[in-house]
């Protein structure tokens, strides 16, 4: 898929190190209030490299992670989609990250379209969810401006969260969020 000069690909085992990358630097940055400073000043790292090596080495069929990227491939986001995963929800939208000096430019919207795209034409279930911390109020204004709905309360079980709320983020169809989220009309905040 490619946006303009943003290209949107599957990746592979060799971006492990540039995601685990993104990764931290994105909780970093949005979980600064969230999650332990210890934890995010160190263990992190090991922590996200060994995640996105492991993942990336071992595809898992119903896994799919997408890397949005410049021309010159520097890496701008991620998303990484499990097809199918729950029986009431479908599927399960994992991880959503942009790199904190590129947010706000519609990576995120168009990594949204391409992980619901990547999943609709294989998956039985016609769902498509994912989680957010109740706290992290900007991203989740931004799954509902791109039509999710809060369906589900529970507790965090990532690491040195102290089980903060998360909620759920439900579309019924994913057909919905396929068709070009990047272009839904803004509500206002
Ligand atoms: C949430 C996120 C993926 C959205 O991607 P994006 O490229 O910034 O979003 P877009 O440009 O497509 O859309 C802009 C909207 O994103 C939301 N947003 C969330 N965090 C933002 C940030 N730090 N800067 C700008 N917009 C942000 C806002 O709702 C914004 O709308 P607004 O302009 O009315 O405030 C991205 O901001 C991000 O990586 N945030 C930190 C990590 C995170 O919270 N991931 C989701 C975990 S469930």
């Amino acid at each position: 898929m490619e946006l303009g000069d943003i290209t949107i690909r599957r990746a592979v085992s060799s971006d492990a190190a540039t995601i685990a990358t993104l990764h931290t630097a994105s909780w970093r940055d949005a979980y600064a209030a969230l999650l332990d400073p210890t934890y995010l000043a160190g263990p992190i790292e090991d922590e996200r490299r060994a995640l996105w090596s492991d993942r990336l080495e071992h595809p898992d069929p119903r896994r799919t992670t997408l890397l949005a990227e410049t021309a010159d491939a520097t890496a701008l986001g991620f998303g990484c989609v499990y097809r199918d995963l729950d029986p009431a929800w479908g599927s399960l939208i994992d991880n959503l990250h942009v790199d904190p000096q590129r947010r706000g430019q519609r990576i995120g919207s168009h990594l949204m379209e391409a992980v619901a795209r990547c999943v609709e034409t294989n998956a039985e279930l016609s769902g498509i969810h994912l989680w957010v911390f109740e706290a992290n109020e900007a991203a989740l204004r931004f799954y509902i401006r791109l039509g999710g709905e809060v369906v589900e309360r529970s507790a965090s079980q990532v690491p040195t969260s102290r089980g903060r709320t998360i909620l759920r983020v439900f579309w019924p169809d994913i057909a919905v969020l396929a068709a070009c989220p990047g272009q839904v009309e803004r509500r206002g905040a």
